[in-house]
């Protein structure tokens, strides 16, 4: 059986921030949160949670002692930040340098009379921070089809949440074109995610299962399991090694392995290892049958 990486897999440059961030606070006295957990993968927020860095949903549960906050790769809204100033909490910003790229465009768009789309999932984290640099007049949607339900508008300038799919982007782009006098398309989508998914797209074919590594909430480990799916192979997206079962690598002979953004290398790794014991235990297996049929 051959088990093929993906050639980009695994955390990406906004992702590396963040951590390296947080380890650096890590290493502080005083008492350090993260506004939301660090990246979406349970493992690396777990493990900064026992070297002391705490999520949090709101600002106001810090309570009063002297401490800081890290603003993830997602970044946040304005407000939010203006908030954390004002409760005394030090702020460390790891928002991703294409995020801020975001807040800045839609600032722009917002002094130039333009009604904002945003294309992505309005109860992300990154579509929140993004919608609280667009003022009033800024709408999400999921898809083309969530563009019909919106009102024809003079001015519309359209932006990606960074992790979202590059074929469904131009869909909406195609579908706002009819709802509007003036269209600016902003293609937002992060470099990163779309090597990603091209390599993964590249990988399925070349193999029979695609195995995909990251949690079920990151949105750009989602969006690959789905463009390995439209590709036509078989594809399962875990969490961890021990997620994989047995069966699903039965007349197996390729297997490609990709990860999204927020996967870290050990549970790559970790998924290696798996398969490679896997490859040897069928090894023993076979070995046992022969002898006693000799
Ligand atoms: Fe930044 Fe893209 Fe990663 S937006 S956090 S480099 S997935």
């Amino acid at each position: 059986m051959y088990v093929l990486l993906a050639r980009n897999a695994g955390f990406c440059a906004g992702v590396r921030k963040a951590v390296k961030i947080a380890e650096e606070a890590a290493e502080e006295p005083d008492k350090w949160f993260s506004l939301g957990p660090l990246v979406h993968n349970d493992e690396v927020v777990n493990y900064f949670r026992q070297k002391g860095i705490e999520p949090v949903d709101m600002l106001e549960r810090i309570g009063e002692q002297p401490a800081g906050i890290i603003i993830r790769s997602h970044g946040t809204s304005p407000e939010v930040i203006k908030q954390a100033q004002e409760l005394g909490l030090e702020v460390r910003d790891a928002t991703c340098v294409l995020v801020k790229k975001i807040h800045e465009i839609v600032t722009r768009l917002r002094g130039e009379d333009y009604d904002i789309v945003v294309f992505g999932d309005a109860r992300h984290p990154e579509v929140e921070g993004i919608l609280g640099w667009c003022g009033q007049r800024a709408s999400v949607v999921a898809s083309a089809d969530e563009v019909g339900y919106l009102p024809v508008m003079p001015k519309v300038a359209l932006i990606s949440q960074t992790t979202r799919d590059e074929k469904e982007f131009q869909k909406v782009a195609g579908a706002l074109s009819n709802k509007c006098r003036e269209l600016k398309v902003f293609n937002t989508i992060c470099s990163a995610t779309r090597s990603r998914q091209e390599a993964a797209r590249e990988l399925c074919r070349k193999v029979d299962l695609m195995l995909v590594i990251g949690d079920l909430k990151s949105s750009n480990t989602r969006t690959l399991s789905k463009e390995c799916q439209n590709t036509g192979v078989r594809t399962f997206q875990i969490q961890k090694a021990s997620e994989i079962k047995p069966e699903w690598l039965d007349g197996v002979s390729k297997i490609g392995i990709t990860a999204g953004a927020s996967t870290p290398d050990w549970i790559i790794k970790e998924v290696l290892d798996r398969m490679t014991l896997y490859e040897e235990e069928k090894m023993l297996d076979e070995n046992q049958e022969t002898n006693q049929e000799t």
